[in-house]
């Protein structure tokens, strides 16, 4: 949710606390008293790098800006985010607008259904499909494919398609703007896909989104795709992903291929966990659809390309796409608890084969080589060690370079190692020399350890949108509601163990309301936005007893997360202090440092929640 981060990065939150409580500055950090209960000796804190505040005191509680002026001025989220947004000159959105929005994207879905039911009737029961239904035949496409994927043909006038549509009731503005017509200079519009073969594409709610569309002659372009439109975004979309994505959550393996052809083949065959790229290189949308789905990553190989420079760099864009989705795809460890780390593989095809053509002439060969699959940075290693360049010292220090922050965005500690060792193998150097390649003597660190380069770090952790693993928890309880319930009585959980504030509203609403409905209150777009955000989030089909195991295991995480904040806060706020004041609060230091230790006992054995209700409890009497 950009426009809370947009209002974060425009406010000073020493600024606004200081207009409401007298703080002075206690190194890079500054205190006060509590303003939210009486204390003598001061232990309200606020931590300006980190935008929070947290009061060690007998409240025990902490926060960001937006909960601070909550709080202070005892307003709700919507209040607060409003008078924030103002004074940061942050533009909120109206309820108004997405309700609009969602309108139009209905009218969108629905013409494109049905186009692809006109387009599929012209080619299974009319005259006019005949040849087109011989060509499939002739390419192994079975009848069962083509109702299943609902292929169909484009008629050949320039209006016909679009007769059809105002038939039905449809405008044409809304039919330009699903992507079905073109418009002429000189006005008016036709028709844009004309006797081709068109594959209509969903996205992963079954949603008709737009269509790919093959000549039939040699005539070019020879994919045309439905261009941009509010439902379609070639970057953001997998084809098939809709009729693949529950062997997908089933196998744990997503197998990525480039063409249209090349998944249909895959799932008539039998390969039902394939999806396509559209040609493209793997955006981060694209991965964005399968994260939470699978834990391993498959991507098929035009071995034509393989060689070839601008394949390397998409390889390393996809890798590096992966370590930025990695929280998010081990969200998926309940599942596959043993693999946490995203595993990304190249399939290699034999020369001169798509998958299409392996598949259908041996696919015992490809079943073979799914199962060889090559880790993605051992391919890109030996790839890079096959070169000419390889042989120079020139060269190997090119290569180093830049496969060396592959390496440190690794999170694991002995998977960096691993691939270490691995590249200094395939250069065919002492590991010693590698380390002086990169400049950084020592760089390995005294036990073994590689320090990240500060850049890959910053980009490996930072998730794209909002919190993952706030975000998991809140997608589960509003995927299934009957569990919220449960999930409200044996989690514990309390807003501060969430960061986000429109996930810290999300879980105030959850746990006052005890349902979900509240969350999508019209008066509140903001949060109605956003649950209707983390209701779309995809997550892996579940048992119930999984379900429950699930939120258990995530609401645990939630909670370690929150005691070692607690605790770095208390350590940051006794360390940072200068020496004479860490005297003087020398009962405040030993205050911390003792509640510190009492959390992490309690957290251990599992009594922190029920203990921290009834010290807030007792503090309400
Ligand atoms: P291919 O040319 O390999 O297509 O392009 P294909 O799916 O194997 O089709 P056949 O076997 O020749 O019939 C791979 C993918 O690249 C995209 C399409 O998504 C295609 O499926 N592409 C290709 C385009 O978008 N535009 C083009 O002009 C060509
Ligand atoms: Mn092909």
């Amino acid at each position: 949710m950009s426009v809370i981060d947009d209002i974060k990065g425009q406010l000073d939150i020493v600024a606004i606390v200081g207009e409401r409580v007298p703080l002075t500055k206690a190194g890079r950090n500054f205190k006060a008293s509590c303003p939210f209960h009486t204390e003598r000796t001061p232990s309200f804190y606020v931590f300006p790098e980190r935008g929070t505040w947290r009061c060690f005191g007998a409240c025990a509680t902490g926060g960001d800006l937006f909960s601070f002026l909550q709080r202070a001025e005892n307003i709700t989220f919507a209040e607060a985010l409003r008078r924030l947004a103002d004074r940061a000159g942050v533009t909120l959105p109206t309820p108004r607008v997405a309700a609009q929005e969602e309108q139009t994207h209905r009218v969108l879905f629905d013409l494109n259904q049905e186009a692809a039911d006109y387009f599929h009737r012209i080619l299974a029961y009319s005259p006019a499909g005949e040849q087109t239904l011989r060509y499939l035949a002739s390419r192994g496409i079975s009848r069962e494919s083509i109702t299943r994927f609902q292929l169909g043909l484009s008629p050949k006038g320039w209006e016909i398609l679009k007769n059809h549509l105002r038939d039905r009731g449809y405008g044409e503005v809304d039919i330009l703007q699903a992507g079905l017509l073109v418009s002429r200079e000189e006005g008016g519009t036709y028709d844009r896909f004309r006797e081709r073969l068109m594959f209509p594409i969903r996205d992963a709610k079954g949603r008709h989104i737009g269509f790919g569309a093959r000549s039939l002659d040699d005539s070019l372009p020879k994919y045309m795709n439905s261009p941009q439109s509010p439902v379609f975004d070639k970057s953001g979309v997998l084809y098939a992903l809709d009729a693949a994505q529950e062997e997908i959550r089933a196998s744990g393996q997503a197998v990525i291929v480039e063409g249209y052809m090349d998944a249909l083949q895959a799932h008539q065959s039998g390969f039902t966990n394939v999806v396509a790229a559209m040609g493209t290189s793997l955006t981060e949308r694209q991965v964005g659809l399968l994260k939470g789905l699978a834990i391993q990553f498959l991507l098929a190989l035009d071995p034509d390309a393989a060689g070839e420079a601008a394949t390397r760099r998409s390889l390393e864009g996809a890798w590096n796409i992966f370590q930025r989705v990695g929280v998010a795809a081990a969200g998926v460890g309940v599942l596959h608890p043993k693999d946490e780390l995203p595993d990304l593989r190249i399939i290699s095809l034999p020369s001169g084969k798509d998958p299409d053509e392996l598949i259908r002439q041996e696919p015992e060969e490809w079943l073979r080589r799914v199962a060889a699959a090559t880790p993605i940075l051992d391919y890109l290693f030996s790839w890079e060690a096959s070169r000419p360049e390889a042989a120079t010292p020139a060269g190997k220090q090119a290569i180093v370079e830049r496969l060396f922050p592959l390496i440190s965005a690794l999170k694991n500690p002995f998977e960096q190692s691993r691939n270490f060792h691995r590249l200094a193998e395939a250069l065919g150097v002492p590991e010693r020399d590698l380390e002086a390649a990169i400049g950084r003597p020592g760089a390995r660190g005294s036990r073994g350890g590689r320090t990240r380069t500060p850049q890959a770090t910053a980009s490996a952790l930072q998730a794209p949108e909002g919190d993952t693993l706030e975000e998991h928890l809140l997608a589960l309880v509003l995927r299934w509601p009957d569990l919220l319930p449960t999930a409200l009585e044996t989690v514990d959980l309390c807003s501060d163990h969430f960061q986000r504030p429109e996930n810290v509203e999300a879980w105030r609403v959850l746990s006052e309301h005890g349902s979900s409905e509240a969350l999508f209150d019209v008066s509140d777009p903001t949060l109605q936005a956003h649950s209707q955000r983390l209701l779309g989030l995809p997550l892996p089909s579940l048992t119930p007893e999984e379900r429950r195991r699930a939120i258990l295991e995530t609401a645990r995480r939630l909670d370690e997360r929150y005691i070692k904040r607690l605790n770095e806060e208390a350590i940051e706020a006794v360390a940072r202090l200068p020496q004479e004041i860490v005297s003087s609060d020398a009962a405040f230091v030993a205050a911390t440092t003792e509640r510190s230790h009492r959390l992490k006992e309690l957290h251990e054995q599992g009594r922190w929640g029920r203990w921290r209700k009834e010290a807030l409890e007792k503090e309400r009497k």
